[in-house]
């Protein structure tokens, strides 16, 4: 059985101008114990989809439709009170920002003491969970103000693992610091998720941070699920052309040359493009790709795009 399992997931936001569509239609699932990653450009619903994965969507926004399975229980259809007991203790996310949103006036030892508090659980142990992500002994006296940002992340992993949940999603969590430091958090993101046996969701933007981290990566274009493979196999052969661009944007130590950017803008959410939402940027775009969209569909042995021409 899957981990978690996400099926026609979408979520939209009501706005003055139209309805816009941050997730449309997203499928896919992760492995026990698997390290997917998902990226894509900004705005482009990655945020979106893990607050609704956790059934924190807030008007204006709300999910449209699809199911959320976590092992065989469909987070979609749980009351309020089953969610809350589910969070924590079988899905649990370090959110975008996690670290900046530390109460700055409560000892950290004390914050995580209240999450599992929160969670109906006595707390205990927690010297010891603070040891599991890194931190030295007497950080949980510490305030945020007297931690680094790395060590402020290793808290908010802390926090998402209290309860040994077997599904982490990780929005973003090395993004605010430097490339010493974020390697150091996700080595112990990665011993944090194999002691738990769980799987974990990896948000980023960061190319590179991904091949080391994740085994299987999906991308996600305008609300859309666009490609999903082995990140081994996306990085040789990307097949959907917006991953081919993302991919050859990347700066190389083999091909010194001018940066390559993506040419063209995100398109607005809540006026995308006919067919292809990705079709206006796409140097291989036909009329096919103006008139009907794409859904994913397997290219080849676990290798899924969402491209006519693929
Ligand atoms: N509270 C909100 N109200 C209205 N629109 C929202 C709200 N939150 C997100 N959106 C819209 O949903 C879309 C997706 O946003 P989201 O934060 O999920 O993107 P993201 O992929 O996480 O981007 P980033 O890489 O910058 O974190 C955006 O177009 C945004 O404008
Ligand atoms: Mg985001």
């Amino acid at each position: 059985m899957n981990a978690l399992r996400i099926e026609g997931l979408r979520v939209s936001f009501d706005h003055p101008l139209g309805v816009v569509r941050a997730v449309d239609d997203v499928s896919f699932a992760l492995r026990p114990n698997e390290r997917f990653g998902l990226v894509g450009e900004s705005g482009s619903g990655k945020s979106t989809m893990a607050l609704a994965i956790m059934r924190m969507i807030r008007p204006p926004g709300h999910i449209d439709g699809g199911d959320i399975l976590l092992g065989d229980t469909n987070l979609s259809t749980l009351s309020g009170d089953a969610i809350r007991r589910t969070r924590l203790a079988g899905i649990a996310m370090v959110p975008q920002g996690s670290m900046n949103a530390l109460n700055p006036v409560m000892r950290v030892g004390a914050q995580v003491a209240d999450a599992m508090r929160d969670h109906g659980v006595q707390p205990r142990d927690i010297d010891q969970l603070m040891a599991r992500v890194g931190l030295p002994a007497g950080t949980v006296e510490k305030y945020p103000h007297e931690l680094s940002g790395g060590m402020k992340q290793r808290v908010c992993i802390a926090i998402a693992i209290c309860l040994r949940p077997t599904v982490i999603i990780a929005d973003e969590p090395t993004s605010a610091l430097d490339v010493v430091v974020q390697r150091q958090v996700m080595r112990t993101l990665a011993v944090v998720q194999q002691d738990l046996n769980a799987a974990i969701l990896l948000i980023g933007h960061d190319m590179g941070l991904m091949a080391q981290f994740v085994d299987r990566l999906g991308v996600m274009y305008a609300g859309r699920l666009v490609e999903i493979a082995p990140i081994a196999e996306i990085v040789r052969k990307p097949r959907h052309p917006y991953t081919e661009m993302l991919i050859a944007s990347l700066p190389s130590m083999d091909h010194k040359d001018a940066l390559r950017g993506i040419p063209g803008l995100a398109p607005l959410l809540r006026d995308l493009p006919s067919g292809c939402a990705f079709h206006p940027r796409c140097p291989k775009a036909r009329d096919r790709c103006r008139a009907e969209r794409p859904l994913p569909r397997e290219i080849e042995g676990g290798v899924l795009a969402a491209c006519h021409f693929a």
